[in-house]
């Protein structure tokens, strides 16, 4: 029976992943793969994973993390923010990936039917150290214990005047689409960062939450009946369960990451799941 599979945070910049993503197997009949953002920095390298992996299933679905929404100078590709993600979109729509801006799919393999909902959000800073109120004292506590996210140097959210107004008119929008979805579906969500706070409690530098995600996807999981929860970015693999709805989060991480863990890992399966 068809599998829905996931994973996220491939990095391939470094060799290691590269030759990790290589070694990745081939899906089986009609399974799915769902790819939950930070493939890479460089265009060519997200490209190159993306196309791989779309040789290796049927399907292949991708939300951005904030690793590919960087403008390095390295990066054949100089285009900031909105315009660097829409040239992602346009890649992927070449290889036949599908991404957040294209009409929700229903996975009907085992586990489903569900709606498949690929998500590009960000963050608003409001998953904010204890004892701030606003983005300016969470990043001031940030900048203090120097525990900083490169984004704020090479994401850009052109034309947008922050991240967090970015962030505002993504979920605005994606409201919106789900709106339109046949409600009588659970939905499979695809995000890059955790769509509740409570997975960043156990991270090593609380202050580095505020670059997780927003509060005002707090209740997405219950509200649009969520069958599963897909994340990564806090290269925490691991499954948590909220409200009764599985959320996991499916990353590789960086070699120094998963070496003490044994070994790398590999494909998470979401559905079916445990039953
Ligand atoms: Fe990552
Ligand atoms: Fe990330």
């Amino acid at each position: 029976m068809a599998r829905l599979l996931a994973i996220s945070d491939l990095h391939v910049a470094y060799p290691e992943n590269r030759q990790v993503v290589e070694d990745l197997p081939r899906g089986g009949d009609g399974d799915w793969l769902l790819v939950a953002g930070d493939v890479g920095e460089r265009f060519t390298d997200i490209e190159w994973t993306l196309g791989l992996l779309r040789e290796r299933f049927e399907t292949v679905v991708w939300a951005p993390g904030n690793h590919e929404l960087w403008t390095t100078s390295d990066d054949a590709v100089a285009l900031r923010g909105e315009e660097r993600y829409l040239k992602l979109v346009e890649m992927c729509r070449g290889l036949g990936v599908l991404t957040p801006e294209d009409p929700y799919q229903v996975w009907s393999g085992s586990g489903g039917p569900v709606t498949v909902v690929p998500l590009f959000l960000l963050y608003d800073y409001t998953f904010r150290p204890a004892g701030t109120t606003t983005k300016e004292e969470a990043l001031a506590v940030a900048y203090e214990s120097g525990v900083v996210c490169r984004d704020e140097f090479v994401l850009h959210p052109d034309p947008y005047p922050s991240r967090d107004a970015w962030c505002d008119a993504r979920v605005t929008l994606t409201e919106g689409r789900l709106a339109t979805r046949d409600p009588a579906l659970p939905v499979v969500f695809v995000n890059h960062f955790p769509l509740v706070r409570e997975p960043t409690r156990v991270l090593r530098y609380p202050e580095f939450a505020q670059w997780c995600g927003t509060v005002r996807t707090a209740d997405w999981h219950t509200r649009y009946t969520a069958a599963a929860v897909v994340y990564g970015h806090l290269h925490i693999p691991r499954t948590t369960w909220y409200d009764g709805v599985r959320f996991e989060e499916v990353s590789l991480g960086y070699p120094r990451e998963w070496r003490p863990r044994g070994g790398p890992a590999t494909y998470r399966e979401i559905l079916p799941g445990p039953s």
